[in-house]
């Protein structure tokens, strides 16, 4: 129950409706007799500054914030933590003594999406489509470590700023992602990361490319997802965004509450509202 002294953790996106934190973390911090709540709210580009004053005036405990916004956010924080400036994008915020702190458990939580599933992200060849928020935390949480990435995105701009921004041994190259650029790819790929917000399907099919040709590729990691769909097919290969949505979001509530988050609890709340596993 929302009460006079309730702390509130909030989203910020476009589009949030079809976001299932507010499930995770309203569910976790009921069972849990925690006195908070977590809500989503639409906010456009327009509005992003607007919305972060807000958070600061309304004292929210905390937000999480989602596509288009997580760099544009980072000029209107106060600081960044450890890595997070040279990631160049922000999931999570928190409110400190010294102000509104940006960071980002997406590269975290996609790795141990992945080592749930038995994939280790070292000496890879990975396929990173989209160069967005989520792409530039992924990409630079791979690039620790010896593996082989590629990058293809729709903007090759935005693809090379990303691929120039990688340090340490892997190595990187990027390309703009059409039939030829993907089509070719898909043959030496162990893991493709789809950070886009299509379907790896579906984009396949708007460039014209037999979905037989991923048959190729170790494993296929979309991560965008959607609550009108059935849990993600269990098929071999398939990495569920699900997976990672809970592990990014534990990660936030370690930072929210500098406390261990109860993974299992978070994991099993969505589990129970979709009403099937995803593995
Ligand atoms: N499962 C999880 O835990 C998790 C975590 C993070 C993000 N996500 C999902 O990942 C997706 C991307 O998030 P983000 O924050 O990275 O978004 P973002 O910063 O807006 O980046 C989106 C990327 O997708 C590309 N793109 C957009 N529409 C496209 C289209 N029609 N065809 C081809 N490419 C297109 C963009 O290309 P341009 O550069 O050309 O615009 C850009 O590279 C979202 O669906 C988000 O919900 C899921």
């Amino acid at each position: 129950m929302i009460k006079g002294d309730t702390r509130v953790h909030s989203l910020y996106g476009s589009p949030v409706s079809h976001s299932l934190s507010p499930v995770i973390f309203n569910r976790t911090f009921e069972k849990l007799c925690l006195n908070r709540t977590y809500v989503p709210f639409e906010i456009t580009k327009d509005k992003l500054e607007d919305a972060v004053e807000a958070a600061r005036t309304l004292g929210f405990d905390g937000f999480n914030v989602t596509m288009p916004h997580k760099t544009a956010i980072i000029e209107m924080l106060d600081h960044l933590n450890d890595g997070t400036e040279m990631i160049g994008s922000v999931n999570t915020v928190s409110r400190t003594n010294r102000g509104l702190v940006g960071h980002n458990t997406d590269g975290e939580g996609a790795v141990r999406a992945l080592r749930s599933y038995g994939f280790e992200p070292n000496n890879k060849r990975i396929l990173v489509l989209g160069a967005g928020g989520a792409a530039k935390a992924l990409v630079h949480r791979f690039s620790r470590e010896n593996n082989k990435i590629r990058i293809l995105n729709r903007t090759l701009d935005k693809a090379r700023q990303l691929a120039d921004r990688a340090s340490g041994p892997c190595r990187i190259s990027y390309g703009e992602l059409d039939k030829n650029s993907l089509e070719n790819s898909l043959r030496d790929t162990d893991l493709l990361v789809n950070s886009t917000p299509i379907r790896t399907s579906a984009l396949l099919s708007q460039l014209k490319i037999p979905l037989n040709k991923l048959k190729d590729t170790g494993w296929v990691f979309d991560l965008a997802y959607d609550k009108h769909s059935e849990p993600i097919p269990a098929g071999s290969g398939m990495i569920s965004p699900l997976e990672m949505l809970v592990h990014q979001a534990a990660l936030s509530y370690e930072i929210w509450l500098n406390e261990t988050a109860p993974f299992a609890l978070m994991r099993s709340s969505l589990v129970d509202w979709l009403g099937k596993d995803w593995k």
